[in-house]
């Protein structure tokens, strides 16, 4: 793309203001400028909601969960059957880790924080303790991508080689970026960062399938003979990867997919419910939940609606591929978004002023054909860090280590 076609482009989607401080760029400047530009996905911008509500959503009804007795019960077949999978090299994982953790204010990756107290204790080191387990019962490595954004792609893959890997076999290990998508004020109007740079951000981690296939990752996968992809993400430091019984238990299932489920805390808790949406597997956050999605009973007096998503889902890829050109819809998600103001200055704004687009995994989940819905138990698998105190936090997710006999 050259300047005129930029330009021209830029008119017809009424962004024609990207090219404001064109004329007081280097060359070199100019050259990366008109490079985002052709880059930019400008769709995303027509999702901006008119009336506050997101997406139409189909009939909803109730999703049960292979429950924590059913799986007790079955737990030895279950774990015989994933451990072989995973011994014949049909599991791999992917890490979500290309968000930003504005909640929890750390400028680095978020799985470069340190947990620990008494001791040094990376999230990234948790979770490669938490697959190491399984690679030494198996007596076999599990493949593992690791999915960056642009931004945070040096610090993570500098910080997994200064470490060695936390001991993982690097031979094993595959880093990708995902894709960016524009920032825009309220009227959907693309913000500059810089003079000579457009305002992107990661665009959720629903992408990752597509990212995951154009960096030729997938390929390599398939070429160590995996099947099934275990999706998890950076922030759960309780996070139970390829666990051989979820494994075990979605092949026996004869599903395509599976989802770690936790039963609500209490009916307004704020988590995705694994539901079906006209008739298909389907997640509802926390706010799009109704009254009665919060408080109906079933006849055994258990919430109804009772199962939410920890965000750590197994796919078929084969199933993936099939719905691989299936568009997800995009979430509008308010942000403090840094802008280059009057005079060219960039201003940091102390308050919400616009938006970035997400595609999110949850979402990944309506278009399979069916998911295993897997109980599992709450303060053994779901340690969240969002925020540095209160609810899922540090804090709580260190209690929750001690109480596993995680020294910290
Ligand atoms: P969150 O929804 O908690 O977002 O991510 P976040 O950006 O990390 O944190 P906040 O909201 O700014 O505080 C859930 C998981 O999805 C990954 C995150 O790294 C985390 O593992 N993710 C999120 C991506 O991989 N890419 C994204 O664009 C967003």
């Amino acid at each position: 793309m050259d300047f005129n076609e930029a330009q021209k482009l830029l008119e017809k989607e009424g962004q024609a203001h990207l090219l404001t401080y064109y004329d007081e760029l280097s060359d070199e400047e100019k050259e990366k400028l008109i490079e985002q530009i052709s880059r930019i996905d400008f769709s995303v911008v027509l999702e901006i909601p008119k009336d506050g509500c997101e997406n139409e959503r189909g009939v909803i009804e109730p999703l049960g969960a292979l429950t924590i007795e059913e799986i007790d019960k079955g737990r030895e077949e279950y774990e015989r059957i994933g451990i072989e999978a995973i011994k014949a090299g049909r599991v791999g994982a992917l890490l979500l880790a290309g968000g930003q953790g504005t909640r929890l204010g750390y400028d680095k990756p978020k799985g470069m924080f340190n947990i620990g107290e008494k001791k040094e204790l990376y999230i990234f080191e948790c979770i490669i303790n938490n697959i190491m387990q399984i690679t030494e019962r198996a007596g076999a490595w599990i493949p593992l991508a690791i999915m960056t954004s642009d931004i945070n792609y040096d610090d993570t893959v500098s910080f997994f080689k200064e470490h060695n890997y936390f001991g993982y076999n690097s031979d094993y290990v595959y880093f990708f970026v995902q894709d960016m998508s524009v920032t825009t004020d309220f009227n959907g109007k693309i913000y500059l960062a810089r003079k000579d740079k457009v305002s992107f951000s990661p665009n959720g981690n629903g992408g990752w399938y597509t990212s995951f296939v154009n960096a030729g990752i997938r390929d390599a996968f398939v070429k160590h003979g995996v099947e099934w992809i275990n999706v998890f993400a950076v922030d759960n430091v309780l996070q139970k990867i390829a666990d051989p019984c979820f494994v075990g238990a979605t092949i026996a299932s004869g599903c395509v997919s599976g989802a770690k489920v936790v039963s609500k805390a209490f009916p307004e808790e704020k988590i995705g419910l694994l539901c079906t949406e006209d008739g298909r597997p389907s997640i509802v956050e926390y706010y799009e939940m109704t009254d009665d999605m919060m408080y109906q009973k079933d006849e055994s007096g258990k919430p109804l609606f009772n199962y939410g998503v920890i965000l750590n889902y197994l796919f078929r890829i084969d199933e993936l591929d099939r719905i691989i050109d299936e568009p997800l819809p995009v979430h509008v998600v308010e942000k403090k978004i840094p802008y280059v103001g009057e005079g060219g200055i960039t201003i940091k704004p102390d308050k919400p002023n616009g938006y970035k687009y997400e595609k999110l995994v949850l979402d990944l989940i309506h278009l399979m054909r069916d998911c295993l819905s897997y109980e599992v138990v709450r303060n053994k698998e779901f340690a969240p860090v969002k925020n540095l105190t209160g609810v899922d936090s540090v804090e709580s997710a260190r209690k929750l280590l001690a109480e596993n006999g995680i020294e910290y």
